[in-house]
Order: C-alpha cells, then sequence, then structure tokens
C-alpha cells in the first residue's frame, strides 16, 4: 500500500496535481534550454556563414585536425598546411617560421645556391628555379603529404602578390581555405595580366618572352616531354607568377612518376637555361594540378573567393559577388 493512496482523496488529487505541475515544468525547461541552445547553434552557423571577409588579425580559423578539410573545421594544426619554398642566399626567409607560428603551418625551404647554405633543404637539382624545390617536395613527400601545400617565393615582399598587399605573410592570412578546397588549386594572384588570356602568344611582349620565343615554337614537343602527351594546347592561359595552394588530393590526382619525370626533365633537360626552365614550368603549373590549359577565372571573383573581397562586383553593375564554400 502507497503512502499516498491511505491519504484522503481530496490529498491525493493535490499531490498528483502538483506531481504532474512538477513534470510540466521540468519538460518546460527542458524545452526553453534545447530551444536556447538550438538559436546559439543557429547564430553561430549564421555568423559563420555571412561573414566571409576574414580580417588579417583573425585569420580563417579552417582546420580541425588532420582532415582532408572536407568538414569546416574550427583549429588549424602545423600538420595540415606545408609551406614549400626556394631560397637564395640574399633572400630572408626567418619571417616563415615566426608565421608558421601564428597561421599553422610547417615551412619547407630549399636551398638553391651552388653552395648550399647550412639548416635548409636541398632540391634534386638547381636548375629550373623554384620548379625545382616545388617538384622535389612532392616527390619526397607525395605519400605524406599535408592536406593543404602553399607553394611560393622565399621573400616575404615582392611584387608578384597582389590582394591584401605585397607580402605574403598578409595575402597568406587573408587566404579562404574554402576556396583551395573547392577547387583543388588555387593561384595566390588574381590579376589577369601578365599571363592571362594567353602566357604562350602575350599581347604584349615581355623582353623575356621574345628571348625565350623558341620554347613557344617547341612547345608540343617540350609538352610531349613532360606529360607524355602529344595533344598540346594550343593555347595557355594562366594568373602570373608561380604561387599557389593545392589540395593533397590534387597533387595526388597524378602519380608520383608524373612529378618524377617533371623533376627529371628540370635537371636534364639541354633545350633551354635554368630561367627558361622555370619559365616553361610557370606556364603549366595550373596545368600539372588539374585545371584547364587556359584557367583565367575573373579578377573579382577571384578576390572573393581567395581573399573574401566580395560584395558589389565593380566591374557589373548588378551582381552581389558571393564566395564559393
Ligand atoms: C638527371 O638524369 C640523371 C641520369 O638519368 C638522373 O640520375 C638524375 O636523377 C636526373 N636529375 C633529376 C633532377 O631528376
Amino acid at each position: 500500500m502507497s503512502a499516498q493512496s491511505s491519504l484522503p482523496s481530496g490529498m491525493a488529487y493535490f499531490y498528483q496535481t502538483r506531481k504532474s505541475t512538477i513534470q510540466r515544468s521540468f519538460f518546460l525547461s527542458c524545452f526553453i534550454l534545447l530551444a536556447a541552445l538550438f538559436f546559439l547553434y543557429q547564430t553561430e552557423v549564421f555568423q559563420i556563414r555571412s561573414s566571409p571577409e576574414i580580417s588579417a588579425v583573425n585569420p580563417t580559423p579552417t582546420l580541425t585536425g588532420p582532415n582532408d578539410g572536407i568538414k569546416t573545421p574550427l583549429i588549424r594544426g602545423s600538420n595540415d598546411v606545408a609551406l614549400v619554398a626556394p631560397k637564395t642566399r640574399d633572400e630572408n626567409v626567418r619571417w616563415m617560421a615566426t608565421f608558421c607560428k601564428q597561421f599553422g603551418c610547417t615551412p619547407y625551404i630549399y636551398t638553391t645556391d651552388e653552395i648550399p647554405e647550412e639548416d635548409y633543404l636541398h632540391p634534386r637539382t638547381l636548375k629550373g628555379h623554384e620548379a625545382a624545390a616545388y617538384l622535389t617536395y612532392i616527390v619526397d613527400h607525395y605519400d605524406h603529404l599535408s592536406p593543404f601545400t602553399i607553394f611560393i617565393h622565399g621573400k616575404d615582399e615582392h611584387w608578384h602578390n597582389d590582394a591584401a598587399g605585397p607580402k605574403t605573410s598578409n595575402v597568406l592570412l587573408n587566404l579562404r581555405f574554402e576556396a583551395a578546397r573547392a577547387y583543388g588549386y588555387v593561384n595566390l594572384r588574381c590579376l589577369a595580366v601578365p599571363g592571362c588570356p594567353d602566357s604562350l602568344h602575350p599581347a604584349v611582349n615581355q623582353k623575356t618572352d621574345l628571348e625565350y620565343h623558341q620554347l613557344v615554337e617547341d612547345f608540343p614537343q617540350i609538352y610531349y616531354e613532360l606529360f607524355g602527351e602529344s595533344d598540346a594546347p594550343s593555347q595557355v592561359g594562366h594568373q602570373c607568377c608561380g604561387q599557389f595552394i593545392v589540395t593533397r588530393d590534387r597533387i595526388r590526382q597524378r602519380p608520383r612518376s608524373d612529378y618524377e619525370r617533371l623533376l627529371h626533365w628540370v635537371g636534364n633537360t639541354t633545350r633551354t637555361d635554368s630561367y627558361g626552365i622555370g619559365w616553361t614550368l610557370e606556364k603549366l603549373w595550373h596545368i600539372i594540378f588539374g585545371m584547364n590549359a587556359v584557367h583565367c577565372p575573373p579578377v573579382e571573383q577571384c578576390r572573393c573567393d581567395v581573399y573574401g573581397w566580395c560584395g558589389p562586383n565593380p566591374s557589373t553593375s548588378n551582381e552581389v559577388l558571393i564566395p564559393i564554400r
């Protein structure tokens, strides 16, 4: 016999009502709590979605742990991004170590002088400028690449950069990894000139374009030597300057042997000098990493995707630029 049923019926009713009131307020509290949590979650997601602009002081928090960049990550670890750069004796690359501590990356710096500098990695050849460093890195790390690799020149400051000013560190702090994840390969410079729409036959020739014109004449043969394919594109266009970010998956879309063949060519070709080798590879990186032979995204959309510089498009009065996710 329970205590309740021994009570007068009025009292029993009172206790039962009280019990269901407690139950009701318990469920109500739970509901309010859940609603509050849901609201907070929504707000946070909304904030992430509605503010693609990333300030230099608050770099894109894009990665969690070791991943393929598939989820939207929150913390970036040093193993998530490799920073690969060549270095000559007169270039100061000390910024890279400091930068990587803040940004979350690991620098791989290759000495490119005849007499190698201590404490730096050695490329397989000294020919072809950055091409030797970039390809050596890929060949040596093919089986254990970071989710993202950024290939840059060693100096922190040069005209090759465009968005966020001439300093590579500022450029990288503003870089949207969402763009790299979505496109697989993203050039760091968005401006179309030089390089677009046609880098083999530019509208305005630089002195070097004339000096190295033989390479354009021989382009189909060179293309065959590099890719083992005889259908060389008749036009090649790309944004300038050989600095880009590539995902691990995109690098691995080619077998390691492709990169070994490219590196072998860089180290052993007798077609041209070291500058000509670098000049040739610079026209091909985007093709190596799976983009169309003419890869010239509109500069405004590029800046929006890659640096979060969005909003109304100044070139087309009514279009609002939205960054890629
Ligand atoms: C150049 O060719 C030699 C001989 O085939 C080879 O041992 C060497 O690795 C090549 N250089 C590069 C950078 O691949």
